[in-house]
């Protein structure tokens, strides 16, 4: 394991290239391998959890040349995927897993999910008892990874009421409905990301979404093909949150994010920390590949007050669930605290981030309390400590730019685990912080 050290910053300066959104990396790599020809895809996610993806594909027998950025997927069409010759490892990455389990549900292949330590604790069931009830041979371990699949196709088409509000749990379902006899559809009481349904339309599949009480029920044909067509992956907000934050708080500094991904299912960060009084600028909007892309720039202030924005609770949290850490941070420099509610699904991501959360600012000196939902905490000033990532990349990142507005020096234990989803961002760090 290996420590990474970070000390009090003054500012961030320049311009940042964030790598690929994981989220639509994943989905650009799936559906690619399901189209019915040749897919470029240029700006894809660097990230292990990414990686992940494209290793599961090709033991599927799905061909993918190149390595990094730029890969050349040769689709297989939807019901093309190959009997593999080992288990499919997922490593760290629950959008793998989720997403994979729908995709295989309607192959006629059986094929074994498999995940590290972090993943084989996380909740599949969810994912489990869709797919049985479409028709397939599901099993899991009491819930959990290995996940056995006997694919079954065509699947029962259904209309499903997801148990939790999940973007992977939803994209499962639809994934699934691809080989399925008739209309499967999902009924959404919470908006969660819509990248598969954006990326599915942009390859030819029509999406139907129509307002169903007070949800939106989402539905396609089993008849639908995936046509083949170039992705540009945006940049990756999540990745931009932690650079948003440190740059938003640090007075005197100036960042440029260029291309990165603005869909409104995933905006909130900046809309709440736009509230919060932080000073971020969006320029350059437009549409690449169906989904909103956009150049950010971000100004530091020296000292931000929100008068009534310190709550976050309700629908709102399933857009912002990946940046609740550094949220968390951002609520340590600001009048007032902040404090989020209704995020009990942080306890079940790469680690329990609630308590991860709660405790490394304890360490760090921060009053913070500790709801079973969510967390208080206050303005505090910091104090560099020893800190642990507790396996998990986003909390890794979160305690880096803590440390940045720290007094001392912070040591962030099992700080590797970064490149789950930003592999270069201790590089970039370093690079433009002053
Ligand atoms: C993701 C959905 C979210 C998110 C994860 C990526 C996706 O998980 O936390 O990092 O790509 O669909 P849930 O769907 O479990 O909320």
């Amino acid at each position: 394991m290996f420590a990474m050290k970070v000390t009090r910053a003054a500012g961030i300066n320049g311009e940042l290239v964030l790598p690929g959104d994981k989220s639509i990396s994943h989905r650009a790599a799936i559906l690619s391998a399901l189209s019915d020809g040749e897919v470029l895809i240029t700006n894809f996610g660097s990230s292990v959890d990414c990686s992940a993806t494209v290793a599961c594909l090709r033991e599927l027998g799905v061909r993918i040349a190149g390595d990094g950025s730029r890969l050349e997927v040769h689709g297989v069409g939807k019901d093309g995927l190959k009997q593999p010759k080992r288990e499919l490892n997922c490593e760290n990455s629950g959008t793998t897993m989720r997403l994979m389990s729908g995709v295989l549900a309607g192959q006629n292949i059986e094929s074994v999910l498999i995940g590290d330590e972090s993943l084989q604790k996380r909740p599949m069931k969810r994912v489990i008892d869709p797919l049985v009830s479409m028709g397939a041979d599901v099993h899991g371990v009491d819930g959990h990874a290995p996940i056995t699949i006997k694919g079954r196709r065509p699947l029962k088409a259904i209309d499903y009421v997801p148990v939790a509000a999940s973007a992977q749990l939803k994209s499962c379902v639809l994934l699934a409905g691809l080989n399925a006899d008739g209309e499967t559809s999902v009924l959404e009481k919470t908006p969660t990301r819509d990248h598969t349904e954006r990326m599915l339309t942009w390859l030819g599949v029509e999406v139907h979404e129509t307002q169903a009480g007070d949800g939106k029920r989402i539905s396609l044909s089993g008849d639908a093909r995936l046509t083949a067509k170039d992705i540009l992956v945006p940049s990756d907000l999540s990745s931009a949150a932690f650079f948003i934050v440190a740059a938003g708080f640090l007075a005197g500094s100036e960042l440029r994010m260029p291309d990165v991904g603005t869909n409104g299912s995933r905006l909130a960060v900046v809309d709440v920390l736009k509230k919060i009084g932080v000073d971020i600028e969006i320029s350059n909007k437009r549409l690449s590949c169906n989904e909103p892309v956009a150049d950010l720039i971000v100004r530091g202030r020296s000292r931000i007050s929100s008068e009534n924005h310190n709550v976050l609770s309700g629908p709102i949290i399933a857009n912002l669930i990946d940046e609740v850490p550094i949220l968390a941070i951002a609520g340590t420099q600001l009048d007032g605290g902040l404090e989020i509610r209704n995020a009990g699904e942080l306890r079940i991501k790469e680690s329990d981030r609630i308590a991860a959360i709660v405790s490394n600012l304890k360490r760090m000196g921060a009053n913070v309390e500790e709801f079973a939902d969510g967390f208080k905490v206050e303005r505090s000033q910091l104090k560099g400590g020893t800190v642990d990532s507790f396996g998990d990349h986003r909390i890794a990142m979160a305690f880096a730019v803590a440390g940045m507005f720290a007094d001392g020096e912070t040591k962030i234990v099992g700080a590797e685990c970064a490149a789950v989803s930003f592999p270069e961002f201790f590089d970039e760090l370093a690079r433009i912080k002053y």
